[in-house]
Formats: structure tokens, sequence, C-alpha cells
């Protein structure tokens, strides 16, 4: 089963902005590496969001602050030589654009150059809009991230909603209307009530992908990982499970483990 619509050969910005205008939902999830990349693209996925979640589920790291700007493009390389069809946006790692403009273009330039991706992603607001503006003028496409924003995890303190006070809505309307203004082609929206996210969605033009936003806007982002239940600790309130793979791979390879020990893998017919 695939889901792939014939009449849209490869996915770009302008597809994206397209399927806002004609209401039709756009469908994101996480890819690290080619082979699921592979599997992704062939089951007809919108945008292909190499995240900087790498660090935690490919990593084991705690957070997202970690992970370099070399292994995201190690990860970005190995997700663009699995695609025919996706849009490929890589997050750009903590600590590689905060400093200043010239250092973020640089970071993005080569994210552009080594990975072959199509477009950035990029974490907050008013804070950074120098760099995206600059990262912009270069002719990338920058995504934003606002809401629950993983790279400041320690200036939040916890990964609970964002923006249920007046003063943070009003911050992150106002910071996603400057993100329009600077000519960002999409943004996320990352755990915030769903009210609010329905209100950023209609304010702008462009399109707006929700995790843990709820379903009033225009498309839905999830960790691949997390979807297909092989991260088995991980259960927010956002999270819908399309499979357990984590029980599947482990009766998989006690099997195996089983089959070895008894001898009875391989067999002369697996054999030379
Ligand atoms: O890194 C990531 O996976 C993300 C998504 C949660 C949007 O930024």
């Amino acid at each position: 089963m695939s889901s792939i619509r014939p009449e849209i050969r490869r996915v770009t910005t302008h597809t994206l902005h397209e399927m806002k205008m004609k209401g039709e939902k756009i469908s994101m999830l996480t890819a690290y590496d080619y082979s699921m990349a592979t599997i992704l693209d062939g089951s007809g996925i919108d945008v292909l969001l190499v995240g900087d979640s790498a660090s935690n589920v490919m990593a084991g790291h705690e957070t997202t602050l970690p992970i370099t700007l070399d292994q995201m493009i190690y990860h970005g390389a190995s997700v663009v030589r699995g695609i025919k069809r996706s849009l490929v946006v890589v997050d750009m790692p903590f600590g590689s654009y905060q400093g200043n403009s010239s250092e973020a273009l640089r970071s993005a330039i080569r994210i552009m150059k080594e990975t072959g991706a199509h477009a950035v992603k990029m974490e907050g607001g008013s804070e950074i809009k120098e760099s995206i503006s600059r990262i912009l003028s270069a002719g990338v496409p920058v995504m934003g991230h606002l809401g629950l924003t993983p790279q400041s995890i320690y200036k939040f303190g916890t990964y609970t909603v964002r923006a249920k006070e007046d003063a943070e809505a009003q911050k992150l309307l106002e910071d996603a209307q400057i993100l329009q203004d600077c000519g960002c082609f999409s943004i996320v929206l990352e755990k915030i009530p769903s009210a609010l996210a329905k209100k950023v969605c209609e304010n702008l033009s462009i399109p707006v992908i929700g995790i843990g936003a709820g379903p009033d806007v225009d498309g839905q982002v999830l960790v691949t990982h997390d979807l297909l239940g092989i991260t088995n600790q991980f259960k927010p309130r956002f999270l819908r499970k399309y499979a357990d793979l984590h029980t599947i791979i482990t009766d998989a390879v006690c099997h195996y483990v089983e089959d070895v020990k008894q001898n009875s893998f391989p067999t002369q017919k697996e054999a030379y």
C-alpha cells in the first residue's frame, strides 16, 4: 500500500504552499538514514525532516543539544540518497546558528552543499531573525520552529506544553508573523494549545505543521521511531502509534538467537 499521488513528481516548497491553498493536509516524518528514507519516500510522505532528534533516537543522548553539524550532515546526506519524491529538510543543530548570522549562513551552506537537502529548519523567532534573513538571501529555504523548541530545554526546564499563558501566546503569534515576513516557507509548531495553533494557521499564508498542536493546522509531523513503536518509553498524549516494532523486532531477534543456539539456522538450503 502506498499513498503516492502520481501528479506530484517532486514535493517542493511551492507544492506545500499549494497544498495549504487547497486545504490538502501535509504529511511529514523524521528520517535519519538511507533505508528508512527509502521506505518513507516510497510510502508517499510529503516532507522528510532530518531532525536533530537524531541526537536522542540514533545516538541515545538525553537532549538534542549534543548533535554536531558534521553529524547532521552525515544523516542528511544518507536520507537524500534514499529519496525520489519527498522534500528533505535538515535541522540546523544547536550551536550552528545562534552565534551570529555569518556563522548561521556558513552552517546552512555546508548543509545544502554536503547533503543535497532542499531546506533547513531553525528553532526560534525574533531572536534569530537576522540569521534567517541572511540564509534566505543566499537562496536557502528556511522552515521555522516555535512553541516547544527542544534546543532551549534548559531554559524551559521541562518538556510540558508551551504558550498556555497569554504573554507567551502573544509572543508566539508575533514570532510566527515575523518568520512569515522574513520569508520562511513553513513553520513547525510543537506542543502548544490547539486553539493557539489554529489561530497561527489562520493568520499565516505559509503552511503550519504541528506536533502536539492539534488538528487545525496544515499538516502533521511525528518522530518516525515513535510512530512505529521502535522507541517504547516515550508516550506523550499527542503520539499515535501505528505499529509496535519494538515487540516485532524483539520477537524476531529472540527467534534468531534460538535458531542459532539450536543449530537450526542455517540449513543446507541456506548454505553454499
Ligand atoms: O528534531 C525533530 O524531530 C523535530 C520534530 C519534533 C519537529 O524537530
